[in-house]
């Protein structure tokens, strides 16, 4: 009697244990999978001529002029389409992205540009 209990015991654990270890990785994913990390993508990406603070004060940006995506005069003018198109097909020294982000990457980075915003 014993023994059959342990026998069920087991089964259970089995059937049970590896779909909630499932479920737990599944909800991990929907987490961090469809949204862009945008702050990792602009330290990769960006901040070489941006900087980390978005003041464009590296070597190569100065050396390229890049701009200061935390001017307030600029943040108010521009559009975020304007900021989308020139991530996406790039604007005199600055790099086009269109071929190496999705659409989403940019919309993201576009969130993320507007966050420099003083
Ligand atoms: C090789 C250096 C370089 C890199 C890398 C770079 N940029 Fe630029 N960026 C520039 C330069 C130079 C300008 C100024 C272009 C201009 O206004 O004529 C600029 C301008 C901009 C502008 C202003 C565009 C406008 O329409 O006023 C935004 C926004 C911007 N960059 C965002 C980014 C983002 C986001 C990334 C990363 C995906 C990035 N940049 C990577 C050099 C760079």
């Amino acid at each position: 009697m014993k023994h059959v209990f342990f026998v069920v015991l087991l089964a259970t654990f089995a059937t049970t244990y590896p779909s909630l270890l499932a479920t737990k990785s599944l909800t991990a994913n929907a987490g961090s999978f469809p949204a862009v990390n945008a702050a990792q993508l602009y330290a990769k990406q960006c901040a070489s001529c941006h900087g980390k603070d978005g003041r464009s004060k590296t070597f190569k940006g100065k050396l390229k002029h890049a701009r200061n995506l935390t001017d307030a005069e600029w943040q108010e003018k521009v559009s975020d389409e304007r900021i989308f198109n020139s991530i996406m097909n790039g604007k005199e020294k600055m790099p086009a992205y269109g071929k190496k982000l999705s659409q989403e990457q940019i919309e993201a980075l576009v969130t993320y540009v507007r966050a420099f915003k003083k």
